[in-house]
């Protein structure tokens, strides 16, 4: 395959348990059956370490050293391990650190996983350790859990911009109807407007079908060099970027209170590593946490200007102009935080092998992920295109 070149990074191998509530499994157990599977379906990749995406485990089941845990737990034992911590950008960040680590050398191949648990806790424990990705000083402490400073910035943007509550309405529904097709999503049901209208509110005016689950998940990638690609894999996935970008943690710091910089600024870093425009993506996996992440995220990415996101309901559909979450995204694959980065990536990769199934966007080429951390503060974007 002689396409596969330089100091290129593939995605060879994919593993990932279904998105939802495990009452009967624990975190290692999640963890270990996506590892195993990633590694299986990489066709024998040794990886040389393995970089853990969770942001929850040392508040809601008592564990850190990820890291450690899961290699020894899933037959690595030895390897280099580490945990990588950014909200709920942590998968999408421990991507970031697999892909550094092929791209520079020190390793022919990596495991990346995302894991979270976040069900199997007391009521009202999840939500305070979620709102621990906000400011603990100028946000937690007044009280703000998450669902309300995303309902702050979806009450301001309809405001500022006379958008009506039923105008987000389509990116729920467009996230329930991909889910119904894959066998990953937590929700495999659709919706319609008048469910999305009657939905009890949460936030107001965030309601239920504005709003991401909480969930359990565990989702893993087989990282290598273009040698070790062409050697083990007949259908690998190029990471064409890989971009970080950062914000202030608070929404008050903020440069302009509905403009997400850090959106923009990795998404135009990854545009220009790929050498690619927007305009070329075949897909896009938002971070749609809630239904105003999508819109301001597509304000910030640039396939829409400010203020205008919500106009495009009509066109995230997956034979649309412009489609987004099209395995279900958070809304409707599930939102388990710390690996929702890596799901991301999962399911970009599975379009791009041609794996989709009923999921399937016809004749994808190269689609983009963007995992957010935080009301914004930390972006991870990047671009994969098959070979
Ligand atoms: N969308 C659709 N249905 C949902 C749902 C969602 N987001 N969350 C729960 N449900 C359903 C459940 O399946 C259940 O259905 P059933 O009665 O048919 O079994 C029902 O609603 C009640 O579920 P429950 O788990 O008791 O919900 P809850 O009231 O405890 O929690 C939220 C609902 C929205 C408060 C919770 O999911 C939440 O806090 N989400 C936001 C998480 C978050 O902030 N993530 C970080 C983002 S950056």
């Amino acid at each position: 395959m002689s396409m596969l070149k330089g100091n290129d990074v593939y995605i060879i191998g994919l593993g990932a348990v279904p998105v939802g509530e495990h009452w009967n499994r624990s975190l290692r157990d999640l963890a270990v059956q996506a590892v195993r599977a990633a590694l299986a379906d990489s066709g024998g990749a040794k990886p040389g370490a393995l970089f853990v995406g969770n942001m929850l485990a040392p508040y809601l089941s008592d564990q850190e050293h990820l890291g450690a845990l899961v290699a020894d737990w899933s037959g690595l034992r030895g390897i280099e391990a580490v945990n990588t911590e950014a909200a709920c950008a942590s998968g999408g960040m421990a991507l970031r650190q697999g892909y550094l680590a092929v791209r520079s050398g020190a390793h022919k191949a990596v495991v990346v996983l995302g894991v979270e648990k976040m069900t199997d806790s007391v009521n009202g424990c999840t939500t305070a350790g979620l709102a621990m990705a906000a400011d603990a000083e100028y946000e937690a402490a007044v009280g703000l859990s998450f669902v309300a400073l995303n309902a702050l910035l979806m009450r301001r943007y309809m405001y500022e911009f006379g958008a009506r509550k039923e105008d987000f309405a389509a990116f729920a529904i467009n996230a329930h109807r991909n889910a119904v097709g894959n066998p990953l999503a937590m929700f495999r049901k659709p919706i319609d407007e008048r469910t999305y209208m009657g939905a009890a509110v949460v936030a107001d005016p965030i309601n239920l079908m504005d709003s991401s689950p909480v969930a359990d998940g565990a989702a893993a990638l087989v990282l290598a060099d273009a040698e070790t690609a062409e050697h083990l894999c007949s259908r690998p996935v190029r990471i064409a970027a890989s971009a970080v970008a950062t914000d202030s943690l608070a929404l008050q710091d903020r440069r302009r209170l509905l403009e997400l910089d850090a959106a923009r600024l990795s998404a135009e870093r990854a545009f220009e590593m790929a050498g690619k425009g927007r305009e070329e993506m075949d897909f896009l996996e938002l971070h749609d946490a809630f239904t105003i992440m999508s819109v301001l995220s597509l304000e910030a990415c640039g396939y829409a200007a400010k203020g205008e996101g919500f106009r495009l309901g009509s066109e995230v559909g997956r034979s649309g102009r412009l489609p987004i979450c099209t395995m279900g995204g958070l809304k409707a694959r599930g939102h388990p935080v710390g690996a929702t980065g890596v799901y991301q990536a999962l399911e970009a990769a599975l379009q791009l092998r041609g794996d989709a199934g009923a999921c399937q966007v016809v004749g994808a080429r190269v689609g983009m992920t963007q995992n957010i951390g935080g009301s914004g503060a930390t972006v991870v974007t990047h671009i994969l295109e098959a070979v």
